[in-house]
C-alpha cells in the first residue's frame, strides 16, 4: 500500500517540480474535432500527456485511455451548454473514483474553544469595502505576496496547504520576504500537528496554533512527501523566519467579515466542493467562472486570495495544470459553503 502511494507520489513530485517552471496557460485546448474518430482521440492525449509531462507504462495507458475519453466527452458536452472552448487539466485521465479518494480532504471537527479574536476592520456589515481585492497579482517588497501553487498529491492535507499559504502570504505582506522569500513545510504539519490527522484531514487553525508553539520548517529543510506516517522529523530541520502573535477565526455566516478580512491577506476557509453522487464539476475544473455543484459537507480547504463583485478568488493546492493557474473563480452567490465555517488567518510579527 505505502509502496503503490510512493509510486503513484514520485510522479506528483516530479510534477510538482516542473510546475515550478514558467508555464503556459492552464488547460489544454481542444475542439469537437479531436473527438471524432479513435485515432483523434489517441492524438490528444498524447499531446495531453506532453503538455503536462505525465508518462503512463503502455497497459495503464490503454487502460486510461478509457476514462480520458470518457473526459473529454464530459468537457465539451459541459462546455457547449456554457459557450467556452473546451480544456483538459491534469486530472483528465483520472477516474472519478480515484480523485475522490485521494484528492479530497476530509476536515476534522472545529475546536470551538479556541480564542477568537475582534476582528480589525470592525464595523457591522455597512462600512465600505473595496469593490475588489486580488493579492494574485500583487507584490510585497518586490516579490509575490503569494507564495506558488503547490501539489499535494495523494494525500488529504489540503488543510495544511491552506495553512501553509496563508504563512507565507500574511508573512509577505509584513515585509518578511524582502531578502528572505521563504517556503514552508507542509509535511511537518501532516507529521507533526497532534490536533490534525495528518494525509487523512485536518484544519488549518490547529496547524496554526501548532506553528505558534513550534515554528515550522523551511519546505527545503523537510520536503512533502504526501505520506504520513507519524514520524515526526521537526527537531532535525531548519526553522524558517517567522513569527506569529496569534491568529483570527471569523464568525461563520458572516460575508461582511470574511471580505474585510481578505482585505489584509488571505483567509485559509473550508468548502463542500463536490456533490455525494458527482465530483466531476470540480475534478474537470480548467478556469473561468465555476458553474458546477456544490456540495453540503465540507470536503476540501483553500486559501481565498481575493474576490470581486461577484466572484471569489482561491488558490487551490492541486498545481498550476488545475482551474486558472492553480485558482478557482467561485460565483459570490453560491459560494460552496464557504460561509458554513468561519476562514482563520494567521497575525505575523511580535505580540
Ligand atoms: C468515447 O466515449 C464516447 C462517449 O461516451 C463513446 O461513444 C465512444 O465509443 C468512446 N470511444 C472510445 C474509443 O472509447
Ligand atoms: C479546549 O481546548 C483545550 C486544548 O486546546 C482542551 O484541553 C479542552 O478540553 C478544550 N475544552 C473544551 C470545553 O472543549
Ligand atoms: C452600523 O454602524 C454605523 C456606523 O457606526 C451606524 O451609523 C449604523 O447605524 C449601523 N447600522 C446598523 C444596522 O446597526
Ligand atoms: C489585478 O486584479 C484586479 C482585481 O481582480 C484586476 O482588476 C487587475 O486588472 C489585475 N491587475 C493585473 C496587472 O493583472
Ligand atoms: C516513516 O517514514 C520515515 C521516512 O519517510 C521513516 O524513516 C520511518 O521509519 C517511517 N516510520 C514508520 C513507523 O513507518
Ligand atoms: C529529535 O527528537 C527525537 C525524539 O523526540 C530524539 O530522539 C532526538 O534525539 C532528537 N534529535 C535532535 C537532533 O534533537
Amino acid at each position: 500500500m505505502v509502496m503503490k502511494q510512493l509510486a503513484a507520489l514520485a510522479g506528483v513530485v516530479a510534477l510538482a517540480l516542473a510546475l515550478l517552471e514558467p508555464a503556459a496557460a492552464a488547460g489544454l485546448k481542444f475542439s469537437s474535432n479531436d473527438l471524432k474518430s479513435e485515432k483523434l482521440l489517441w492524438r490528444l492525449y498524447e499531446r495531453w500527456g506532453k503538455r503536462y509531462n505525465v508518462a503512463r507504462k503502455p497497459a495503464e495507458k490503454l487502460r486510461r485511455f478509457a476514462t480520458f475519453n470518457e473526459t473529454a466527452h464530459r468537457v465539451a458536452s459541459r462546455v457547449q451548454v456554457a459557450g467556452q472552448a473546451p480544456g483538459l487539466n491534469i486530472f483528465a485521465d483520472v477516474t472519478n473514483e480515484e480523485f475522490s479518494r485521494n484528492f479530497l480532504c476530509h476536515m476534522t471537527t472545529e475546536q470551538r474553544n479556541l480564542t477568537a479574536r475582534p476582528p480589525r476592520r470592525g464595523g457591522n456589515g455597512t462600512l465600505p469595502l473595496p469593490v475588489s481585492v486580488n493579492w494574485r497579482n500583487k507584490t510585497c517588497e518586490g516579490q509575490p505576496c503569494l507564495g506558488p501553487v503547490k501539489f499535494m498529491g495523494s494525500c488529504g492535507s489540503c488543510w495544511a496547504f491552506a495553512a501553509t499559504g496563508a504563512l507565507e502570504s500574511h508573512r509577505a505582506i509584513a515585509g518578511a520576504n524582502y531578502d528572505d522569500p521563504v517556503l514552508l513545510s507542509e509535511q511537518e504539519l501532516v507529521d507533526c500537528d497532534p490536533r490534525s490527522k495528518g494525509c487523512k484531514g485536518g484544519l488549518a487553525v490547529n496547524a496554526f496554533q501548532y506553528v505558534m508553539k513550534n515554528g515550522l520548517a523551511t519546505s527545503t529543510s523537510y520536503p512533502y512527501t504526501g505520506v504520513g506516517n507519524g514520524t515526526c522529523h521537526a527537531n532535525t530541520t531548519t526553522r524558517a523566519s517567522l513569527i506569529m502573535r496569534g491568529f483570527e477565526r471569523l464568525p461563520p455566516h458572516d460575508k461582511f467579515q470574511l471580505l474585510s478580512a481578505v482585505t489584509y491577506g488571505p483567509v485559509a476557509v473550508s468548502i463542500a466542493v463536490t456533490t455525494q453522487d458527482d465530483i466531476t464539476d470540480f475534478m474537470d475544473y480548467d478556469g473561468g467562472m465555476y458553474r458546477g455543484k456544490c456540495g453540503t459537507t465540507c470536503n476540501h480547504a483553500m486559501l481565498l486570495v481575493g474576490y470581486g463583485a461577484d466572484y471569489y478568488i482561491l488558490k487551490n493546492s492541486y498545481g498550476r495544470y488545475w482551474g486558472d493557474e492553480g485558482y478557482l473563480f467561485l460565483p459570490r452567490d453560491r459560494n460552496c459553503g464557504m460561509l458554513n465555517r468561519g476562514g482563520s488567518y494567521p497575525l505575523m510579527g511580535q505580540a
